[in-house]
């Protein structure tokens, strides 16, 4: 099991576990964190799973490919450490990962 931290924008915290495999955004949703939309499902298509990685976890997890980057820029305030959830896949290593929610996605 990987421990994920999720931060809403208001403080509002949820430690959610995630099975290897699984991304960040379907961990998300199971938890019941309602700025993460995921409107495409995961296809790398809306970017309303927009999140940000904790900057001391940002270089540690696997960089974002050419698709994901192209769709993170058309995000709401995006930030230095931008990701779309979806493209993040959960791994054993991410144990203690932390995840901050933006405040909306529409
Ligand atoms: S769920 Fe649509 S881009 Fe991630």
């Amino acid at each position: 099991m990987t421990k994920i931290t999720f931060i809403e924008a208001d403080g509002t915290t949820f430690i959610a576990t995630a099975e290897p495999g699984m991304s960040v955004m379907q961990v998300a949703v199971n938890a019941g964190i309602a700025a993460i939309a995921a409107e495409c499902g995961g296809a790398c298509a809306c970017g309303t799973c927009h999140c940000y990685v904790a900057k001391d976890w940002a270089d540690k997890i696997a960089p974002a490919q050419d698709d994901e980057t192209d769709m993170l820029e058309f995000v709401i305030d995006p930030a230095e450490t931008s990701r779309l959830s979806c493209q993040i896949e959960v791994t054993p290593d991410m144990d203690g990962i932390v995840i901050n929610v933006p405040s909306s996605q529409t």
